[in-house]
């Protein structure tokens, strides 16, 4: 008889949120963790550092500029080794919580590697080199993603970082190049801007944020501008040269054309992330991974009868929340419930300021589907919380369809956008109407108001602007 009901490989948010709804389901579980802390890319090297740095620098920009306007009068000084040091410390304190959740959900943490070893065996080599075998009855694969590499832009983690490298700078940089405008480029640009670098950022395609609602991506660009953040759209990088104290990038337009040399301390190559399945023995069980590396499934079934596959390492957004989507419906699928994703429903904070947040379908796929739409928009100008707080900046949107008058997309863009999106991802989970929030009182005053007031006026009846 196996040991296991499961055995999870890696141990993020796919990977530890399957250990904890199978310990809670009464299944015997096992998770393989390599990098010797649990909590994967997001609690170590993604969602949670990059947050605290993003708090800690709006912090400090609002401290340096917008406290006297408050009435506050304050020189603050940045202390770099302090603002690493409560950031790597809360970090470990929410590592350890997992760890605490495994025992209290009986899952087993296994430090070591992972490699599947054949159907049902799992083999682990631990930090001395000795392996051990799992027997299991399932296999669920989360072993996440890497930053995806640029031909002729060779990250050192020195001078030219990647994501993991910006969290940890030793310095703030005067000037810092950031290759793509996509989340983590304009999150950790944000944060070195406001910690007192030149910001340029060289993104391959005509805008920035692709996938975010055009409109809300164009109002982010004009507000990142205002701050200080350079934009070169449109402009591919073709070789980055690192020397002792700086990089010399070679630019040129994405159709091809003149090149022209730049020059910075530093350079964050963000680009995407790809899957990662190094070394885990697919081959074994007869798993082959697409051309881009991804693990295809069907309801996180792989094409090996009893391996399961979950978070960035499948298709879909790579959200910490979509993986732990993936991993509860993959566990209760295992365990003969019905497990299910609406993968339409899976929100987007863009965690700057103002903040960017969404769910479901932008204007543009709307537009491409053909479907009928009434548009109801909020500005944060017109919200008395936003104005006596001073951060009026952006909008809130509903995007709802023209006959049933069901929420289809919601597009905010303004202070803790994130915090607000919420409600909508309830509303539209319960297929709402823009008139069930527009009818639904709100507490006053808040920003919440905003996201209201914007359901109000799909029918044409905003109140307050
Ligand atoms: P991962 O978190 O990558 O975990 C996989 C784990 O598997 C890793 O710990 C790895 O060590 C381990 N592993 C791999 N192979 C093996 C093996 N063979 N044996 C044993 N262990 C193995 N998402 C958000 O939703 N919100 C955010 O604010 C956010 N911020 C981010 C900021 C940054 C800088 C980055 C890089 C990412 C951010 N993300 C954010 C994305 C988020 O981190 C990922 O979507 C999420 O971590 C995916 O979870 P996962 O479990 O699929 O994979
Ligand atoms: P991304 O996919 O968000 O953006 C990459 C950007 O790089 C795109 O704009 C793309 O057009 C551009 N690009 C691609 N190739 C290029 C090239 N050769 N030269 C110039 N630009 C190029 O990827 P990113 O920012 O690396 O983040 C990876 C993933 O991590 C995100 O997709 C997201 O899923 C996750 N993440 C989520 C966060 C959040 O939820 N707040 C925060 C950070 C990361």
């Amino acid at each position: 008889m196996a040991q296991y009901d499961v055995v999870i490989i890696g141990g993020g948010p796919g990977g530890y949120n399957a250990a904890i709804r199978a310990g809670q389901l009464g299944l015997k579980v096992a998770c393989v963790e390599g990098r010797g802390k649990l909590g994967g890319t997001c609690l170590n090297v993604g969602c949670m550092p990059s947050k605290a740095l993003l708090h800690a620098s709006e912090m400090y920009e609002l401290a340096n500029k917008d406290f006297a306007k408050l009435g506050i009068e304050v020189t603050p000084k940045l202390n770099l080794t302090q603002m690493m040091a409560q950031k790597a410390e809360s970090v470990e304190a929410l590592t350890k919580g997992i760890e605490f959740l495994f025992k209290k959900n009986k899952a087993d943490y296994v430090k070591g590697w992972g490699r599947i070893a054949g159907p049902g065996k799992v083999a682990v080599k631990a930090e001395d080199g000795s392996e051990t075998i799992l027997e299991t009855r399932h296999i669920v694969i989360a072993t996440g993603s890497e930053p995806t590499p640029l031909n002729g832009v060779e990250v050192d983690q020195k001078r030219i970082v990647d994501s993991t490298g910006a969290l940890s700078l030793p310095e703030a940089p005067k000037s810092l190049v950031v290759i793509g405008a996509g989340i983590i480029g304009l999150e950790l640009g944000s944060v070195w801007r406001r910690l007192g670098a030149e910001v340029t950022v060289v993104e391959y395609l005509p805008r920035i944020t692709p996938g975010v609602d055009e409109e809300t991506a164009k109002t982010f660009q004009r507000s990142l501008t205002k701050q200080g953040m350079t934009f070169k759209l449109g402009t591919k990088v073709t070789a980055a040269k690192a020397g002792e104290t700086e990089v010399e990038l070679t630019l040129e337009p994405a159709a091809g054309g003149e090149a022209e040399t730049l020059k910075a301390d530093y350079v964050l190559l963000a680009i995407g992330r790809r899957a990662y399945t190094e070394g885990l023995g697919l081959e074994t069980v007869g798993i082959t991974p697409d051309k881009r590396g991804v693990i295809e499934t069907d309801h996180f079934r792989t094409s090996a009868e009893n391996v399961w596959a979950v978070g960035d390492v499948i298709y879909g957004p790579m959200l910490a929340h979509k993986a732990e989507e993936d991993a509860v419906a993959c566990i209760e699928l295992i365990a003969g419930k019905a497990g299910h994703v609406d993968y339409n429903l899976v929100p987007g904070v863009i965690y700057t300021y103002p903040e960017v947040a969404w769910v479901g379908k932008t204007e543009e796929a709307l537009k491409a589907e053909g479907v009928a739409y009434k548009v109801g928009k909020f500005p944060f100008t017109a919200n008395s919380r936003a104005k006596i707080n001073h951060e009026t900046e952006g909008f809130a949107k509903v995007l709802a369809d023209a006959k049933t008058d069901r929420i289809l997309g919601v597009h905010i863009i303004g202070p803790q956008a994130g915090e607000l999106i919420g409600e909508y991802c309830v509303a539209m989970a319960f297929a709402a109407a823009s008139e069930d929030v527009a009818r639904t009182c709100h507490p006053h005053p808040t920003r919440s108001e905003a996201g209201r007031q914007a359901a109000m006026g799909v029918e044409g009846w905003t109140m307050q602007a």
